[in-house]
């Protein structure tokens, strides 16, 4: 007998021993914060009413509880002990969005691995993440968990997040459950705001929204959460389109449905249903196993099965999924955390490779950067976020060890050499105040010092769920700030540390160079001093587009072409309108009169201390089929003077299709480390089925035809050849 099959066979012998007050008990999960839960929840634990507990950090208490649950309960089923391992759990990586910068798989899966560890040590089991949402606006808050704009990027590094979490065997001491979350569309929120509604075609579901869930299930994901949300018009908590026809008869997910907090009640407040007991039916109806919090499955199953409104074996189906889930984390064998031996310095040291790899080089006149210490006598750091741990770590940081944090203060005073006199005024309270009282302070030092660098950015409260904006420019004084300092400084660098793309248009000229660096985490310190004083090279590309205005959003690479798509020849912006302008002179096309259509910075884009070329690119299958695999190959130079990693990017277009295509699409990217001086070919394969979509009919579809290919160092690559998909 096959291992899944043994394990189905423990799963149907324990469901049928189970009472229906038993079952539906397992199908509840219950917010366990606070050490007088141990007592509070002990009755209903040993009577079997709860399956899963959220938000005990307390390994002692975890420890209880789950003690209850396996030696006090009839059937000694254990808990499900569930927390929100976002980016890291003690030792804090740079937040999800800031991880997709690296564009590198391994490195997310590695950061993953230190903080399920860390987690199951604690006896937590189950961490709700990666968040797999796509999304193209930055003033959605929980841009901040994404993995950014584009689904084929957020699809590998969602995979590559629930194989770190969950290890090749989820039954590992080690290994922690993952969730995918929220499915789906929630990344869709009209304008930006969060849990607002999301207008979703099913077309654009399936052709953009759900890829990253689908990349989930196939790497073996073992949960997936509902989001708040609704979509087109049903919430996603009570969608049997998305929770049973996609995710189950289509995908063959058998893992574990959790909604999200409350929101199985929170479909009376959408208007979905007139109460608790009729939302119970509604999300249990359309596939939803396990309750978080709220309490409606505990309180109304059981009528709604004498009811006749849901049957048996709907609920064995529900619960056998929640049990299979338990099996496979070899929870039955041991339930209890397994102390292993801390190794904090090799967390550190995966911490510090993340936010090595996520901070993305903006802009670098003159070479600004990186900094030559041997040449600096005095250093000004200035800024809000240049010492402020709490901040760099970003959203969902419950468990983050504060201690572990090295801001870039201290590192960049610890990494100096005494020669250099480091300087430092905060100047701005925080990232919203409004008091310029410091200013003379801060325009002084700059004034003295051979260097200014400047941290700026967001509050981690600024970012994160329920905390959108409507305007995304840096809060507060910040922009006076750097005027004031550009005024004095001989070299004015900035660092941005936020949650989101923030609209820089308003000092992007007024410094020298710009780094964003996210909220990279515990050690974003030393990552970007190393950075700053070229100890390691910027290699991180954006993972979204960056607007110059607000009023641009929503912007992204992969748009339509529409039927008038704008052009440098075809716009004439407000500034240049003459008076009393023919109603037509001013170009009939897709583009705002008062701002360029283009993003101030694009998908992809990031700068290096070295320069890479490209040339030679040659398509190798110029005619292929669908069943044959496109082969592209580039010359790609390094004519700097120092080792550097380029992501080498290839996009494609479908000229012509039976829905009209995006006029790029990301299908392969490649981190390449290259010599100074040095270059490389970068081959690439890309399976031709990759070229396919979902069609009129929602079926998938890979339609013959003439396509572009660009390979290059951003989306905006101009480096382009062709080939034709022949049938
Ligand atoms: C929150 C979030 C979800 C999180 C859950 C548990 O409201 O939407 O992402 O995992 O509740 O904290």
């Amino acid at each position: 007998m096959t291992t899944a099959a043994a394990v189905e066979q423990r799963v149907q012998t324990l469901l049928e021993t189970l009472s229906l007050s038993e079952k539906i008990g397992q199908m509840h999960q219950v917010h366990a914060e606070g050490a007088h839960m141990v007592h509070e929840l002990h009755d209903a634990v040993a009577a079997g009413q709860i399956g899963s507990i959220i938000n005990q950090p307390d390994p002692a208490a975890v420890a209880a509880l789950q003690r209850i649950a396996v030696e006090e309960s009839a059937h000694g089923i254990p808990l499900l002990v569930g927390r929100d391992v976002i980016h890291g759990f003690q030792t804090v990586m740079p937040i999800p969005l800031g991880q997709a910068a690296t564009w590198d798989p391994e490195l997310v899966k590695a950061a993953a691995r230190v903080a399920a560890t860390q987690a199951a040590a604690a006896g937590i089991n189950w961490t709700f993440a990666p968040m797999s949402d796509v999304t193209r606006d930055p003033r959605w808050g929980r841009i901040a968990e994404s993995f950014g704009e584009d689904a084929v990027l957020a699809s590998d590094l969602t995979a590559a997040m629930v194989q770190g979490f969950q290890g090749d065997d989820l039954a590992d001491p080690d290994s922690i459950a993952a969730c995918t979350k929220h499915f789906a569309g929630y990344g869709a929120v009209e304008s930006g705001r969060d849990y607002a509604t999301t207008d979703v075609t099913e077309r654009e579901l399936r052709n953009y929204y759900l890829l990253p869930f689908h990349a989930a299930v196939k790497a073996g994901v073992a949960t997936l959460m509902t989001s708040f949300s609704d979509v087109d018009g049903i919430p996603a908590t009570a969608n049997a389109f998305l929770l049973s026809t996609v995710l189950r008869d289509e995908w063959g997910f058998d893992g574990l449905v959790v909604s999200d907090w409350d929101s199985v009640r929170q479909l009376a407040i959408h208007g979905l249903t007139d109460g608790d007991k009729a939302s119970a039916l509604a999300a249990f109806n359309a596939g939803v196993d396990m309750e978080m919090v709220g309490g409606s499955f505990l309180r109304y199953l059981s009528e709604l099965l004498d009811d006749g409104k849901v049957s048996l074996a709907q609920i064995d189906r529900a619960v056998a999924n929640i049990l299979l889930t338990k099996f496979r984390l070899g929870l039955f064998e041991q339930p209890y955390a397994s102390a292993r031996p801390a190794s904090p310095e090799s967390d550190l040291r995966t911490a510090h490779d993340v936010a090595l790899n996520s901070a993305v080089l903006l802009k670098n006149a003159e070479s600004a950067l990186p900094l030559d210490a041997t040449t600096i006598q005095s250093l000004a750091v200035i800024g809000p976020l240049a010492d402020a741990p709490h901040e760099q770590m970003g959203t969902w940081v419950f468990d983050g060890d504060r201690s572990q944090v090295i801001t870039p203060l201290d590192a960049l005073r610890h990494a100096l050499p005494d020669s250099v006199d480091v300087h430092y005024e905060r100047a701005l309270h925080n990232s919203r105040s409004l008091d310029q009282t410091a200013f003379d302070q801060a325009q002084a030092l700059a004034h003295t010092a051979d260097t200014t660098v400047v941290f700026l950015g967001e509050e981690s409260i600024l970012s994160g769920e329920a905390h959108s904006r409507a305007s995304i420019d840096l809060p507060g004084a910040q922009v006076a700030l750097v005027r004031r300092l550009r005024a004095a400084s001989k070299n004015l660098i900035a660092v941005i540390l936020a949650g989101r793309p923030l609209t820089l248009t308003n000092i992007v000229d007024h410094v020298d160079a710009l780094l964003y660096a996210w909220h990279p985490g515990a050690m974003g310190g030393p990552a970007v001093s190393d950075l700053l004083l070229g100890h390691a090279v910027p290699s991180g590309k954006l993972p979204v587009s960056f607007p110059r205005v607000v009023g641009q959003i929503p912007l992204y690479y992969n748009q339509k072409n529409t039927g008038k798509p704008p052009s440098p020849e075809q716009v004439v912006y407000i500034d240049d309108i003459a008076e009393e302008a023919p109603q037509t002179s001013l170009g009939m096309t897709a583009f705002h009169l008062d701002t360029d259509y283009t993003p101030l910075f694009e998908f992809g884009f990031g700068l290096s201390y070295a320069r890479f070329d490209y040339c030679d690119l040659t398509v190798h299958t110029p005619r292929l089929t669908s069943s044959e695999a496109l082969r592209v190959s580039v010359r790609v130079r390094n004519t700097g003077v120092v080792d550097a990693t380029e992501v080498v990017q290839l996009y494609t277009r479908d000229l012509v299709g039976s829905l009209t295509r995006p006029v790029r699409e990301l299908k392969a990217y490649r981190r390449v480390l290259i010599g100074a001086g040095e270059s490389a070919t970068v081959t690439f394969e890309v399976d031709a089925q990759e070229l396919g979509f979902y069609g009129r009919d929602g079926t998938f579809v890979v339609e013959p035809g003439d396509f572009h290919v660009w390979v290059g160092t951003s989306s905006a690559t101009t480096l382009r050849a062709s080939f034709t998909l022949t049938r």
